[in-house]
């Protein structure tokens, strides 16, 4: 979700009709809820009296919410305040999981709660941790070696000034701490108010939250935990709202539902099965009605898959975005 307001000011579960269709001919069993946000998604699916819900979020500002729907639901649906890459470490009880869901990136309360200072339309410290971080993005401008910076802000913002930005973020933070008003200058001054589609700011800011909450470590660790987690039959489903997670997600379920042989001179019998049965080739993307009630949505994408095979090895799909990580592990 990114920073835009809608109307009614508060959050919607983008493209949720379309997300319960694919997944109700699972109903009757458990759902995991890898981003349950302003839960949305949980309590839909468990208007259904045969679903429970294992919810996760790595924000605790959700308990509240959670711990309502904990009172209303009691047993069929539990919360637990993690990251989604360590969806490995829930026990689950029985074998009825049918569905991992994600809605990537940050509810409206997320993007309004000036603490967090996840918007450029914030005053005050550079933050931009979702929960659970090691690193805020005061320290990261702070401290950051100035190429690094410049590969963060070009390899995760796309960002065609990000020399002349990172050159004058090293002037500034030599005379004071910058704050995120300090910033959004910064980027204005260099980029002279450009009158474009988009806030002079955004590519910058997109490029931080991704290192402080190591979006890309998070989510491919999670794709590959849940594949190992959920049955033959389930489903997995991913809302993406960047171009770069929608890459990760769209590798994943395309390259694995292929027909592969490693070796063209490997027997018949080896030749690698499918991971996965796509039902769309395409991603769902939300109506024109959905984009004019809740403007955010709009660069939503929904793609899913149906587990096929229990022997599936990810090493490929590490390689690929590997550049990624290891642009999140510079310092
Ligand atoms: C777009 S919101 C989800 C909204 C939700 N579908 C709803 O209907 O209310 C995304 C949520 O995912 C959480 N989140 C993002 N990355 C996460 C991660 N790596 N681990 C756990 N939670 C994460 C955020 O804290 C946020 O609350």
């Amino acid at each position: 979700m990114n920073a835009t307001i809608n109307l009614e000011n508060k959050h919607f579960p983008v493209l949720l009709n379309e997300l319960i269709s694919i997944i109700s001919p699972l109903y009757g069993g458990t759902f995991i809820d890898c981003t349950f946000g302003q839960g949305g998604y949980s309590e839909k699916i468990l208007e259904n009296k045969k679903n429970d819900i294992i919810a996760l979020d790595r924000d605790n500002d959700v308990l509240f919410k959670a711990s309502k729907l904990k009172k209303k639901y009691n047993s069929r649906f539990k919360f637990y305040n993690i990251k989604f890459s360590q969806l490995d470490k829930i026990k689950l009880k029985d074998n009825k999981l049918k569905g991992i869901i994600f809605d990537l990136g940050y509810s409206l309360n997320q993007i309004k709660n000036s603490q967090k200072g996840l918007s450029f339309l914030d005053k005050g410290k550079l933050n931009m941790k979702m929960g659970i971080n090691d690193i805020s993005a005061n320290e990261i401008i702070s401290n950051m070696d100035e190429n690094n910076l410049i590969k963060v802000f070009k390899i995760f913002g796309d960002e065609s000034y990000s020399k002349k930005i990172v050159r004058e973020i090293v002037k500034k933070r030599k005379e004071q701490n910058i704050k995120t008003e300090d910033l959004v200058q910064i980027i204005d001054s260099v980029k002279k108010y450009q009158k474009t589609k988009i806030h002079n700011s955004t590519k910058v800011f997109q490029a931080l939250r991704i290192l402080v909450n190591k979006e890309i470590s998070e989510l491919i660790n999670a794709l590959i935990n849940s594949f190992r987690l959920i049955p033959i039959g389930g489903i997995i489903a991913v809302v993406t709202f960047h171009s770069i997670e929608d890459r990760i997600v769209k590798f994943f379920f395309k390259h694995y539902s292929e027909q592969r042989n490693s070796s063209r001179y490997l027997p018949e019998a080896e030749v690698s099965e499918r991971c996965f049965k796509l039902i769309n080739k395409k991603p769902i993307l939300p109506s024109e009605s959905e984009i004019k009630q809740n403007p955010p949505s709009r660069s939503a994408k929904l793609r899913y898959g149906i587990k096929t095979n229990d022997k599936c090895d990810f090493t490929e799909f590490r390689e690929k975005f590997k550049n990624l990580t290891d642009v999140e592990n510079l310092r």
